[in-house]
């Protein structure tokens, strides 16, 4: 059963063919992060303008690359939320326009969704209950799922997520965006030994961290890290300063994630979104987790339509099929 996902809830405009939920036959991913990256961030207005621009050729490469005609297709599966309304609304009208004019079913996926099922994409087995740690730039979520679209969120971020606290972070640093990168390119010239506050929320799996960005915002606006050459001498550098963000960062997630393990008594956990593209978040959890962990690699943690077409996949399989008169959930939450 060949799906075609579509994905253009932010900046990537993203057509995916995968074969019964596992096999991926082609995953096209046009980025305009160049195009962003001259603002300093995403501008909704442009990202929604490159999606028009980009959508047509990026499915006609998907399908190209898996070799499929429209005829090979089962249907369609595609992103109605959270995003950006306007990114979302192009995905939303081509994927209606496609299952129209080549009569296939449509079904919509909620971001986050998506990006917990880029873990059957490495086809492995999955055992439930399981927990997910959902990390991207708009969200911080701890999930337990029981089974196929069944989901409970314990836990969420009360202010930034960990891939915005990411991007600002960058941005004080000087560091560019897109700041995720950035920061765990720069922290592996450094050393993390600047003190920056953990927010714990004890009794409670929530997250918040806004505290640790501001606290690195007023070390920089004090003049405590040297931002260039010239300041030099005793004080920490950028990169140390990167080192020690990430550090606090991953310490928080990996030993709240860790008690919801325990607390839970899961069977396996899974580590997705933007944020589990970095490196040393990905070894601390697996290090540190009790039980067998998942991530995905590190292409599809990040916004791709190979993971909308894998839960699409599911979705079918539930004959969960949406009717064309279905609109974008800006705000689409996961429970
Ligand atoms: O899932 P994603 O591609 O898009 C959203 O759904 O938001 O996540 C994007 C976020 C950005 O904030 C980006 O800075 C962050 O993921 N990110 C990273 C890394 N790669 C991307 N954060 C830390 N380390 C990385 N290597
Ligand atoms: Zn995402």
């Amino acid at each position: 059963m060949k799906i075609l996902g579509i994905e253009t809830s932010c900046d990537e405009t993203a057509a995916a063919v995968v074969e019964d939920g596992v096999g991926i036959l082609s995953n096209q991913i046009a980025s305009q992060v160049e195009i962003h990256a001259r603002y300093g961030g995403i501008v909704p207005e442009v990202a929604s303008r490159q999606h028009i621009l980009a959508i047509i050729p990026t499915i006609e490469q998907a399908l190209a690359e898996a070799k499929a005609t429209w005829s090979d297709l089962a249907g369609i599966a595609v992103t109605i939320g959270p995003g950006l309304a306007g990114s979302l609304l192009v995905g939303v009208n081509v994927a209606k326009a496609i299952a129209i004019a080549h009569r296939l079913p449509i079904t919509a996926v909620n971001h986050l969704e998506g990006h917990i099922y880029a873990c059957w994409l490495a086809g492995r087995s999955i055992d439930f209950p399981l927990v997910c740690l959902i990390v991207s730039g708009g969200h911080s979520d701890l999930v337990l799922m029981r089974g196929h679209g069944d989901y409970v969120v314990l836990g969420r971020t009360r202010d930034d997520a960990s891939g915005e606290a990411f991007d600002k972070a960058a941005r004080i640093l000087g560091l560019g965006y897109p700041g995720g990168p950035a920061i765990e390119q720069a922290a592996s010239n450094g050393t993390a030994f600047i003190q920056l506050p953990r927010a714990w929320l004890k009794g409670t799996n929530d997250f918040s961290f806004s505290g640790v960005k501001t606290a690195l915002l007023r070390l920089v606006e004090g003049g405590k890290v040297a931002l260039s050459a010239s300041q030099g001498g005793e004080l920490p550098t950028r990169v140390d300063a990167a080192a020690s963000f990430q550090e606090a960062v991953i310490d928080v997630l990996v030993t709240k994630t860790v008690a919801v393990v325990k607390e839970y008594r899961v069977k396996q956990i899974l580590l997705v979104g933007g944020v589990a593209a970095n490196k040393s978040l990905r070894k601390r959890l697996m290090a540190d987790s009790p039980i067998p962990g998942l991530v995905p690699e590190p292409v599809l943690c990040t916004d791709n339509a190979a993971m909308i077409a894998a839960c699409g996949y599911y979705h079918f399989q539930a004959g969960r099929i949406d009717a064309l008169e279905m609109d974008v959930i800006p705000g689409f939450k996961l429970a």
